[in-house]
């Protein structure tokens, strides 16, 4: 028995399998165990000896269980080491980094600047009514821009719309902040023009107001001159036209001289020499009684501005459909 037993401890290979040997020889119904049961046949004389011989095999067994379980368990530990080894060296698997859209890093440098200068951010409605994106911002009934082939309604009184410009927040804010305000309010707007290299029936708007006492044209053009340098280099060129939007008065247009040709004329900017970034004025009096703003006490100027073409002049981006197109291979590059 003894013999029999340690050699076939000594190659069991599992746990599993040295527990089925224990049980063989050690178990109540275990072979040891049976002669053990037998002794009360022997004669007295012979009782201890062979008691003695039963339990000298059964503490061999026991220990070349305990030897093979401990070896066992070595050599499934070393194999799991080796298993789970990491070569520390091997080059790592290269994990691509997503980052902002072009257009929104330079949304994020505007709120930047604004924010220095002390304004407010907010964001308005896109399904706006007819009353704040035209009718409270001074414009006529028989205006141009209200017609349906120009703006995107939802109902036949033309009622409900897709904001056509980010101004119906001028209203909102004069509505909802106390005085004085400064805010800019980033934004989608809607259009029905056809797509092409500058055109698309939905882009994003920055409006910009101000009101307070005694606001001029000088803050308008200084602030917007501030702007216009913290993003495109100090040394920008700008110039302001006069001209028309029913919400502000005394209008006017920004353009900016063209980096490309320092103002001589190019492709670029269709070889007018300046590029135009932004429509502003002085608020109307009209629409700051309209929100019940006192014009004899207080004035105020607004902007808006285009974000894509903003983001096509910092990034010299050259067809505003690549801004919407998310093609990888354009958006890597920035
Ligand atoms: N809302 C005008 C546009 O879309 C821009 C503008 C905003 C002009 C504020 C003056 C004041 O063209």
């Amino acid at each position: 028995i003894r013999n029999l037993a340690l050699s076939s401890i000594s190659a069991t290979r599992a746990a599993a399998d040295l527990e089925t040997l224990r049980v063989q020889y050690l178990g109540k119904k275990g072979e040891l165990t049976a002669v053990l049961k037998q002794m009360g046949k022997l004669a007295a004389e012979e009782r201890p000896i062979i008691g003695q011989l039963a339990n000298d095999v059964r503490s061999a067994v026991e220990a070349a269980i305990e030897q093979q379980s401990a070896a066992l368990e070595r050599q499934a530990l070393a194999d799991r080491l080796e298993q789970e080894t990491v070569d520390v060296t091997i080059p790592g698997a290269h994990q691509e980094m997503g980052h902002a859209h072009p257009m929104y890093q330079v949304l994020d440098e505007i709120k930047d600047i604004f924010i220095g200068m002390g304004f407010q951010i907010l964001d308005g409605p896109e399904v706006e009514q007819s009353d704040y994106n035209f009718t409270r911002l001074n414009t006529p009934d028989d205006h141009p821009a209200r017609e349906w082939s120009d703006t995107f309604y939802f109902d036949n009184d033309s009622k409900a719309l897709l904001r056509t410009q980010t101004s119906p927040m001028q209203i909102r804010a004069m509505e909802t902040l106390p005085l004085p305000i400064r805010v800019i309010v980033p934004g989608r707007v809607y259009r029905k023009d056809e797509v092409d290299a500058t055109h698309s029936p939905m882009f994003h708007q920055i409006e910009g107001l101000v009101v307070d006492k005694g606001i001029t044209m000088a803050d308008l053009k200084g602030t917007l001159n501030t702007v216009i340098r913290a993003i495109y280099g100090e040394n920008t060129v700008t110039r302001f036209r006069p001209h028309h939007f029913p919400f502000t008065e005394p209008s006017c247009e920004m353009d900016m001289q063209c980096h490309k040709c320092g103002g001589k004329g190019c492709p670029t900017c269709k070889g007018e020499g300046w590029i135009e970034v932004l429509g502003a004025g002085m608020v109307h009096p009209k629409v700051l009684l309209g929100c019940n703003v006192d014009p004899d006490v207080y004035s105020g100027f607004a902007f808006g501005m285009g974000l894509e073409r903003m983001a096509m002049g910092r990034f010299k981006i050259s067809d505003l459909r690549l801004i919407f197109e998310n093609d990888m291979r354009f958006l890597k590059q920035f």
